[in-house]
């Protein structure tokens, strides 16, 4: 979204003071203030979901960076988001190991599940479609990354178990937590 547009308050929360209170502890762990950006990101993530430029504000105050520094991170990796999105998304990785492990029938089955297409959102904004490139899992393929949360070995049969889990509320167990903040 580009900063200079007028935002409504609901693309612009502010993140809690309990927020703010975590990216000071987190800053106090590094001697340098920035190098709390992506745990810090991932605290205002939990919060609102994505962060909004209220979020982006406050991590430039924080963690004394500017707000490009902020936008370089944000757009690099995709469990980032600066926008609000789906409540779930589902991040399938498409590039070779797991390609040739099965993504792409993966990704039909998912298509056909949610009826979109990879790139879209589901008319209820609960899911959302979209294919990565390596998630690091690379041996372990095909897998899905639900925010910070890594689904290995899939086939369709498991897909369609995580969607019911999903469709009830429950995110389940995954086979890697990616927790990078205390
Ligand atoms: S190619 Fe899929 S995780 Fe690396």
């Amino acid at each position: 979204m580009p900063m200079n547009k007028p935002v409504s308050a609901d693309q612009n929360p502010q993140p809690s003071a309990a927020v703010a209170a975590q990216i000071d502890a987190l800053v106090a762990r590094y001697p340098n203030p920035a190098s709390a950006l992506m745990p810090s990101i991932w605290a205002i993530m939990d919060e609102l979901g994505f962060v909004s430029p209220a979020g982006v504000d406050l991590l430039t105050q924080k963690l004394e960076v500017t707000r490009a520094r902020v936008q370089e991170v944000l757009t690099f990796y995709t469990m980032f988001r600066s926008e609000p999105q789906a409540q779930y998304v589902l991040q399938v990785c498409h590039n070779i190991s797991c390609h040739i492990m099965g993504a792409r029938t993966l990704i039909a089955h998912l298509e056909k599940r949610l009826g979109i297409r990879l790139g879209e959102t589901t008319p209820d904004g609960k899911f959302a479609l979209e294919g990565v490139e390596c998630l690091g899992a690379c041996g372990m393929g095909p897998c899905l990354q639900l925010g910070k949360h890594l689904y290995e070995h899939l086939t369709c049969d498991r897909v369609d178990e995580l969607l019911e889990s999903l469709r009830r509320g429950e995110v389940p167990r995954a086979d890697t937590e990616r927790e990078l903040e205390a």
